[in-house]
């Protein structure tokens, strides 16, 4: 049975948990691809509100397999946290949960220089999570990185971390004036994780296809969002890995062949956490309004979110690196308390109309949104339970961002709870023949 992507279409935080969430029933496997613990997902099971960073959602539902991948970087500590909390809730993670040996580690000194490089930079930080996610991908590219079986072995561990903090200790003293790092201190520490997360060291290449070839349905999981994708997103305002469907692919170890479904996940309006360019932002009492009565507020870091209108213009942009089968349109309640509510349907720069998303930074930063009007529904939507129900000022709004995307939105959300989705398209989740 083939796989499904599930993407961020805009810059993270689009409610992937809770798309995740729907399928979860249909599915044998939710692997995460890419990212770490800079992500936050929310999901609400019941009256039960579960939020995860690293470990994918799948660990909420007993017929499904947790898999972190290969391209993921894992932080060990607050990986354990995260565990030993899902324990605490009756959950059992230490089974379940499996962890690819080629999956990079964050190490105490990519934390730190991630805050050092982000200081340094002054007003011109990117405004990132803080937990090492640069520096670390950045060591695994320049080949210098520690791997989660790594921590299985001592004698390797131990080599290739005093190799590394050699280099990392100068850059330390040198350029940022700090004490160096103690070699025996972070292999104590490390070494020390190693024996509770033996269990889910697993050959996560092998799952997967063993999975696949066995007709079982998987669900690849991506943190973030398009537009924080490294080499598709508004560099540098970006992450260091690819959320974007074809990152799935190389995350995983998987052939586009096995794809069959790819799902991109977009609010209603749009909001990014950080610094960098957003032609729709809103700086008014809407926008603060749309803060407040979305909850706009990182899962991670607590960080109130940038909010602004819908865009079109990425949205299409987000169509076209991704290839979506089908969006999952979510938070539309939100939208409910505004009279009249904006679509971005192109950009305007020097003299110029830009229908998809100009390939110069420069036009994008100065862009200026060609919005569209709509006449909002002026009520509260969260109890409706069939797409048909729904006032025809909303589903002439979502006519007009389908249009936008140039994608099928097949489901609808209105609330956090699973029975607050509607479903628009009734497609069947998994094909009936596999
Ligand atoms: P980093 O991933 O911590 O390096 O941060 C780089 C940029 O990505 C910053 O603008 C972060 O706010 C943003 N970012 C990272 N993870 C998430 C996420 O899960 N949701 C939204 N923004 C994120």
């Amino acid at each position: 049975m083939p796989a499904t992507i599930i993407v961020g279409a805009q810059w993270g935080d689009e409610g992937k948990g809770k798309a995740t969430d729907l399928l979860a029933d249909t599915t044998d496997l939710v692997v995460r691809y890419q990212g770490g613990n800079n992500a936050g997902h929310t999901v609400i099971v019941g009256d039960q509100v579960f939020k995860l960073h690293l470990i994918p959602s799948g660990i909420l539902y007993p017929n499904v397999l947790p898999v972190i991948a290969d391209g993921v970087v894992i932080d060990p500590k607050v990986m354990l946290e995260e565990l030993d909390g899902l324990q605490a809730r009756g959950l059992d993670p230490f089974a379940r949960v499996r962890v690819s040996g080629n999956a990079h580690l964050i190490m105490p000194y990519h934390r730190e220089l991630d805050l050092l490089i982000e200081r340094r930079l002054g007003k011109n930080n990117l405004g990132t999570t803080k937990r090492g996610i640069g520096p670390a991908y950045a060591d695994k590219a320049s080949r210098v990185g520690l791997r989660f079986q790594d921590l299985f072995d001592e004698k390797i561990f131990r080599q290739k971390l005093e190799a590394a903090l050699e280099h990392k200790n100068e850059q330390l003293a040198r350029i940022y004036n700090r004490l160096p790092m103690d070699v025996e201190e972070i292999a104590r520490e490390y070494l020390g994780y190693a024996e509770r997360l033996r269990p889910l060291l697993t050959d996560t290449t092998d799952l997967i296809h063993t999975s696949l070839e066995a007709g079982k349905h998987i669900i690849l999981e991506g943190a973030q969002g398009t537009l924080l994708d490294l080499d598709h997103g508004t560099y540098p305002f970006v992450t260091s890995s690819n959320p974007v469907a074809g990152g799935a692919l190389t995350g995983a170890g998987i052939g586009p062949r096995h794809v069959d479904r790819v799902i991109g996940i977009t609010k209603a309006y749009v909001t990014r956490v950080g610094a960098g360019p957003f032609p729709t932002e809103l700086f008014d009492e809407v926008g603060e309004r749309m803060t407040d009565v979305g909850g706009e507020y990182g899962t991670t870091t607590g960080r109130r979110r940038r909010v602004g209108w819908f865009d079109g213009v990425l949205a299409r942009y987000a169509n076209r690196v991704n290839g979506f089968t089908d969006l999952f349109l979510t938070k539309l309640d939100v939208l409910g308390e505004f009279e009249t509510l904006k679509v971005a349907t192109g950009y305007r720069y020097d003299g110029q109309v830009y229908e998809h998303f100009p390939p110069h930074q420069s036009i994008f930063h100065h862009a200026e949104p060609v919005f569209e009007e709509l006449p909002g529904w002026g009520s509260d939507i969260s109890a409706v339970t069939e797409y048909d129900d729904l006032p025809r000022a909303a589903r002439d709004y979502i006519d007009v961002l389908e249009e936008q995307a140039g994608a099928p939105i097949t489901w609808v959300s209105v609330g956090p709870q699973r029975s607050q989705t509607l479903v628009r398209r009734d497609v069947p989740l998994v094909p009936a023949s596999g």
